[in-house]
């Protein structure tokens, strides 16, 4: 069997996200199962400036979007046995610094860059088929949700067995929305624009052609799977979702143990295992040295490592620090950046308690492993979560993740008040300031009696959730429509 999969980020090259966690290790663990896998992205700045073996290959294609002729160059990435396919435009993607927004902003041509690249990549496709063909085009997020419908309707394969599509829903809420009069850049036949296809709520939405015209649907988690059905969680398009429900699986994202790992992990002051984890006594004086923060053990640290945006529940943890830090020996600490007023408000809160709170507005995958390794309990208070890594990672590390049900969170932590014997973590139903304090506080206290919280820790660092059963579950998938 032979996959190419489409993203718009991938680890260790471009990251925003989880997706790219997840495209950076599914690969490699497809390979287990199937000969070859193959991605596709667009090349970046990130990509061009970072320290990565990338080569020119002679693929050139050119592009007609609306009135405009672009023309598209390709260059590789061998990966441990995967070819990474980077499709060029420079003014689209090399040019810039960031990915999809500038200063807060989405950039006002994502409509045609992303367009650009599934265009383009299936561009380079028809090319390589003269050596390859695949089984499956696995697409995720809407950034690469025209691959699908372009696949379906391409003269390409008309005589030719085409792949089967999949398409992976990462986060319901970004859709891919655009002005109705933009649609002449996508090169469809009109009828494409209507409320049965690309069109929702007066929009062109890139999303609906990845779950209208895609073979099988998948999204983050069981759970979450779920929820999309439904109104309250459906952003706009339950009802499709509901009627594609026989094609549609919840797929748990699995942690690449070999990235996200306390034992081996080289951004730590110590490493430490499950059978000895007196370095994370060290990870834990480095974080609070790190922030200014006073250097004491007895004192809960909690803290996150979050893309600052209304999904994540940051009001709560706004709301619930302030009536708590007066009253408890409790510290916080957070790296994060997105938007601009949640931003301030952690720094304002950091100015008026200093000696409990540090904030370090920006992205860095060494400062995440840090703060993941030297905190005792990492907050998710997300108002919706599609998987959510973090809370896996924080288990493996040993920091008690304390979080709301809701999609892949309620699949994977489970609840220490209810289940004092199978528990690794503490979980508040309501969405409300009021039980994420009630977590917060039984967390608080469980901290202060020493041996039960080191078993609390010890049983969730026990948790596996190795990508090999969700790697599995994709294969299955993948194998629906292959005789
Ligand atoms: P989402 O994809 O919705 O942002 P996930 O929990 O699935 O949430 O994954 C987030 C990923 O991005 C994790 O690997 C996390 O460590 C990383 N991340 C988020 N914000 C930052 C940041 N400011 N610095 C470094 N890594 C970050
Ligand atoms: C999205 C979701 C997150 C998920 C990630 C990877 O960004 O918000 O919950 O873990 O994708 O699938």
């Amino acid at each position: 069997m032979r996959v190419a999969l489409f993203a718009s980020e991938m680890d260790p090259y471009v990251k925003t996200g989880g997706l790219a966690d997840v495209v950076g290790s599914l690969p490699k663990e497809l390979l287990s199962y199937i000969n070859n896998v193959d991605v596709f992205l667009p090349f970046y700045r990130d990509i061009e400036r970072g320290n990565f073996q990338v080569t020119k290959t002679k693929i050139e294609f050119k592009l007609k979007l609306g009135s405009k002729t672009l023309n598209g160059q390709v260059y590789k990435i061998e990966d441990r046995g995967v070819s990474v396919y980077l499709i060029d435009n420079y003014h689209l993607f090399r040019k810039r610094s960031d990915l999809y927004v500038r200063g807060g902003k989405d950039y006002p041509d994502n409509l045609e860059r992303f367009v650009f690249f599934c265009k383009g990549a299936l561009a380079v496709i028809e090319q390589l088929s003269l050596e390859q063909s695949y089984d499956i085009f696995h697409c995720h997020d809407w950034q690469t949700a025209l691959i699908p419908l372009y696949t379906q309707i391409s003269d390409f394969y008309k005589n030719r067995n085409r792949p089967m599509t999949v398409y992976t829903i990462h986060n319901l809420a970004y859709q891919g929305k655009f002005p109705k009069s933009k649609f002449p850049i996508l090169q469809l036949p009109r009828k494409y624009l209507s409320p049965n296809y690309l069109e929702s709520w007066g929009k062109l939405n890139l999303m609906k052609a990845g779950l209208k015209f895609a073979d099988e649907l998948t999204t983050v988690s069981p759970t979450y799977a779920k929820e999309i059905q439904t109104k309250e969680l459906g952003a706009g398009l339950h009802d499709i979702l509901t009627t594609r429900k026989k094609n549609l699986t919840g797929i748990l994202n699995g942690v690449d143990y070999s990235i996200w790992n306390p034992e081996k992990s080289s951004h730590l002051a110590a490493n430490y295992s499950l059978a000895d984890t007196s370095g994370k006594v060290e990870c834990k004086k480095f974080i609070q040295k790190y922030f200014s923060l006073p250097v004491e053990s007895d004192v809960l640290l909690t803290g996150l490592v979050s893309r600052l945006a209304w999904q994540k529940g940051m009001n709560l943890v706004i709301a619930a620090l302030k009536d708590l830090l007066p009253e408890h020996q409790l510290q916080f600490v957070l790296l994060g950046s997105g938007d601009t007023k949640l931003e301030e408000e952690f720094l304002d809160l950091r100015k008026r308690f200093p000696n409990q709170i540090g904030v370090k507005i920006g992205f860095s995958q060494a400062l995440a492993h840090q703060i993941e390794a030297g905190i005792d309990a990492f907050l998710m208070p997300s108002r919706y979560e599609p998987c959510g890594l973090n809370d896996k990672y924080s288990l493996r590390y040993g920091s008690v993740p304390i979080v709301h049900h809701t999609g892949g969170l309620a699949d994977s932590v489970i609840d220490y008040q209810t289940h004092p014997i199978r528990g690794t973590g503490f979980i508040f139903y309501e969405f409300t300031v009021e039980s994420f304090k009630e977590a917060m506080i039984n967390a608080l206290k469980i901290f202060q009696r020493k041996s039960e919280w080191a078993e609390l820790m010890k049983r969730g660092m026990k948790q596996d959730f190795s990508w090999s059963k969700s790697a599995e579950q994709y294969i299955e998938v993948y194998k629906r429509h292959i005789k």
